[in-house]
């Protein structure tokens, strides 16, 4: 029996229940049968980047023990899998004009197990590892880069569509802007304020339409798929409610992240008007007068309009926002958002600092997707809870999260009429953390990453999503059998 209590017939009986990986923090084999480097391998090898210096070089070792994955998959009982191509595992120069033979078997088989296990595969194109040889070619600043990723994206349709149903181009294209460019925490480490991310957002728009016009002209009609763009947001309220500044900030703070990347594909193919107004006034007081900072779409290629058939939301967070336009500030993405995230004192934060707890706002987030994005079916593609120090299996505070988490997704179903299609948890395994190396565990699974055997040991919060899992899944058989013999019945 399931010990986390859910409204009986909450999810809808194709609801997709799902984990979540990505490639570089799982599979290691990080230089094995010919994959080229990606960025960051690079970032974690020039040392001082990442806690204890710690790399992706093994990481769980997916590469080399996919079984052991494949049976953490089995005994959770997931309908569905979200995992993550590494690029230059399949195109090692990033270009399809090598492609690594090895590279395509591998995912081959990690596909074909899924299906033979009748779980549904999600493929993420892209999560942070863009291969370093496009780095070296100027990367996502480079206006090319769309024509690279175009060309890896109709390889992968072409060579795993057949299967492949649920596609994502890329997977938070504000987390690899932001942090990779403005901030310079994420590979490639950049730290170029308030000019480089949004050129980079703005190709990874560009690169994600030209994908999706492939998919829907050329891949669609014979594979009849789906393709989205992974977006990562957090819910946000006015500091003072009663501070018509505080609810004007915190509009822009979700334009500056949510709207940034989902009015274009979902409203108007094209910047949020706070975004263009907001940078537009920072140039003027700044003085800046080079390239605009904030691109534009251009006429003649494909516009981001209507360039996702579902809404992919990954949601960790909330914030309180507070106005800081009246604060002096160089040139910098803050300075134009101009509205600070705070989190409040009564929210518990689980293992890292930024991630405070707030179950509820993934509702409140859903709803207001609903309204502003034109009602779309939402795939929660990631949402997790964090775990730091000494490894507990029995994570309670965990199972609590995925309870008050899931009771909040069943409102939004049934309250507010929310389209949610599925859920992934973040993540199937402990995983590389990113910056936090393997000091943050996420894992449905725990993985001694700092053993040679990776062991995957199930957490009391695997056992207990595994009971929700199966739970639905026989009540929603039992309903079919009912519906079944009452049509029989109305036949006789
Ligand atoms: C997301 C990211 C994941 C994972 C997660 C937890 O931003 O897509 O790769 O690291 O955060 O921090």
């Amino acid at each position: 029996m399931s010990e986390i209590k859910l409204p009986v017939g909450a999810f809808p009986p194709d609801f997709a229940w799902g984990a979540a990986t990505a490639a570089y923090q799982i599979e290691g084999g990080w230089n094995m049968d010919g994959k080229g480097p990606s960025i960051w391998d690079t970032f974690c090898h020039a040392k001082g980047k990442v806690y204890e210096d710690q790399t992706g070089d093994v990481a769980c070792n997916s590469y080399q023990l996919w079984d052991e994955d494949l049976k953490c998959i089995q005994q959770l009982g997931l309908t569905h899998y979200r995992l993550s191509f590494s690029w230059s595992r399949l195109l090692p120069d990033g270009t399809t004009n090598c492609v690594n033979p090895k590279g395509v078997m591998y995912y081959n088989k990690v596909i074909n197990d899924l299906i033979a296990n009748a779980v549904t595969p999600m493929v993420t194109l892209y999560h942070f590892d863009l291969p370093q040889a496009l780095e070296n070619h100027g990367g996502w600043k480079s206006p090319d880069i769309a024509d690279f990723f175009d060309s890896y994206a109709r390889f992968c349709f072409e060579t795993f569509g057949d299967r492949v149903k649920l596609w994502i181009t890329v997977n938070e294209p504000y987390v690899c802007a932001k942090f990779g460019y403005e901030d310079g925490i994420f590979a490639p480490g950049l730290k170029e304020p308030g000019t480089s991310v949004y050129l980079v957002g703005h190709n990874m728009l560009r690169a994600h339409a030209r994908a999706w016009h492939s998919y829907d002209a050329n891949f669609r009609h014979l594979q009849g798929g789906k393709v989205s763009i992974a977006l990562n947001s957090d819910w946000a309220v006015p500091l003072d409610p009663a501070s018509p500044k505080d609810v004007e900030a915190t509009a822009r703070y979700m334009d500056f992240i949510l709207g940034w990347f989902a009015c274009p594909v979902f409203c108007t193919g094209d910047y949020p008007e706070t975004m263009k107004s907001r940078i537009e006034a920072r140039n003027l007081e700044l003085g800046f007068s080079k390239a605009p900072r904030l691109p534009k779409f251009l006429e003649d290629e494909p516009n981001p309009l209507g360039t996702a058939d579902f809404f992919a939301l990954n949601y960790y967070t909330s914030r309180k926002v507070k106005d800081t336009s009246s604060h002096r500030s160089e040139l910098s993405f803050s300075g134009d958002q101009a509205a600070e995230g705070v989190t409040d004192q009564s929210w518990p934060v689980c293992g890292v600092s930024w991630l405070a707890v707030v179950p509820e706002g993934l509702r409140k987030l859903l709803k207001y997707i609903k309204e502003t994005y034109n009602n779309p079916a939402i795939y929660i593609t990631e949402n997790g809870f964090s775990q730091t120090g000494p490894v507990q299996l029995e994570d309670i505070d965990r199972c609590q999260f995925y309870q008050d988490t899931l009771q909040e997704i069943a409102k939004a179903l049934r309250e507010d009429g929310v389209d949610v299609r599925g859920y992934f948890a973040w993540s199937l395994l402990d995983n590389f953390e990113w910056t936090e190396g393997f000091s943050v565990r996420f894992g449905l699974f725990h993985v001694d990453c700092y053993s040679a055997e990776l062991k995957r040991s199930i957490y009391r919060s695997g056992r207990e999503y595994t009971a929700v899992i199966s739970n639905h899944l026989s009540l929603s058989l039992s309903l079919s059998h009912t519906h079944t013999e009452s049509n029989l019945n109305k036949e006789v």
